[in-house]
């Protein structure tokens, strides 16, 4: 019998409209437009602005905009969705249940992955053997970061750097040889001290005394996560490229973790790839955490061609790291935005 691979077969993507530019954030810390951009890359960000609004209003949105893509596939097809986010809408339940919902996935059940930035690359791995089984024909794998309401702008370490959006992807069975072909996965709970947010779980639940001590916000050591994500992000993606027997030649796009453009180089240089193969967005949404991976899958879609090697690679809080090799399923060009 032949293998079966899970094939990513739609992209669907959303960013908030409210814009936060380099210049805008000059105004609220002690920042530069040059020292951002020099230092990570980024020159804005979105927001999602709006009275309870949360990670599933941009999850919905992202799986809308997929299924418009497959109007062979209803609402109703979908069996199961996968969201990865470290910024659920609640503690719980789960956003996966929450986003099934309001996107009308009836027949689907779900559950939410918290690998940080990492997330996207568990959640797709985890996906596919759902589909690699046999068991599910249609999974919906979603990435999603409400980055603005765990942030503390008055923290010009941390505020500059992330941002709001959500990708969705589809994973279908393929017989002949597409789909997710390897996938690396890694963790290290000695991380966690670098890269966390120190109260609103159960070790530390939210008190007046948090809040005030500003617990609730993201806390990190910016020059030690630096030194771990571009020695792992770079292992990992010349790991899977030596297991399967893949030359810079053979990868025709390498889809990075948006954290900063430097460590998004020293990956790049690593698998000895051009600039040219490599997706980039991080300057326009910053660093989406979970998003970052199916925003450029959603970016790019139009210019991925069917048998291409793409290598996809991340590092997070955790710490988690992974990468991921698929042999595209589809001309993007027919069916991208
Ligand atoms: O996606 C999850 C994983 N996260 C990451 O991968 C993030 C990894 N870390 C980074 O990307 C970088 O460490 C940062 C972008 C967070 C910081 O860049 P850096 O080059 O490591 O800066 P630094 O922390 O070493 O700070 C250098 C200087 C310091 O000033 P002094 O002590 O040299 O006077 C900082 O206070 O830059 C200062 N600084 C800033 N200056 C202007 C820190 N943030 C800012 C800022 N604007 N926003």
């Amino acid at each position: 019998m032949q293998k079966i691979h899970a094939a990513i077969t739609a992209v669907g993507g959303y960013v908030p409209e409210y814009i936060l530019t380099n210049q805008e954030l000059e105004t609220m810390v002690d920042t530069t437009d040059e020292w951002i951009i020099s230092r990570t890359g980024i020159k804005e960000r979105r927001i999602l602005k709006g009275e309870g609004k949360g990670s599933s209003d941009m999850a919905v949105e992202a799986v809308k905009r997929l299924l418009a893509k497959r109007p062979d596939v209803k609402p109703e097809d979908i069996e199961l969705l996968i969201c990865a986010t470290t910024t659920p809408d609640f503690q719980f339940p789960a956003t996966a249940n929450v986003i099934t919902d309001k996107a009308g996935l009836h027949n689907a059940f779900g559950y939410d992955v918290n690998a940080a930035c990492s997330g996207f690359l568990y959640a797709l791995n985890t996906g596919a053997q759902f589909i690699e089984t046999g068991r599910h024909k249609k999974v919906i794998v979603v990435g999603v970061d409400k980055m603005s309401s765990i942030l503390n702008y008055e923290d010009r370490a941390t505020c500059i750097i992330f941002g709001d959006g959500a990708g969705a992807v589809l994973l279908e069975p393929d017989t002949e040889g597409y789909g997710i072909i390897d996938g690396v996965l890694k963790s290290d709970g000695a991380g966690r001290a670098h890269l966390h947010q120190k109260a609103g779980g159960s070790v530390k639940p939210a008190t007046m005394e948090t809040v005030m001590n500003k617990e609730h916000y993201v806390y990190q050591e910016g020059q030690t996560v630096f030194k771990f994500a571009v020695k792992n992000m770079a292992d990992v993606a010349a790991q899977i490229m030596e297991r399967n027997n893949l030359t810079s030649d053979d990868v025709a796009w390498l889809v990075p973790h948006q954290a900063n453009k430097r460590i998004i180089d020293a990956t790049s240089e690593r698998m000895g790839l051009p600039e040219e193969k490599v997706m980039l967005n991080i300057q326009r949404y910053g660093n989406t955490t979970n998003g970052t991976l199916p925003l450029c899958l959603w970016d790019y879609e139009k210019q991925l061609k069917k048998g291409d090697n793409i290598v996809l690679a991340a590092f997070g809080g955790g710490f988690t790291w992974g990468a991921t090799y698929i042999k595209w399923a589809y001309d993007g060009e027919k069916i991208g935005k």
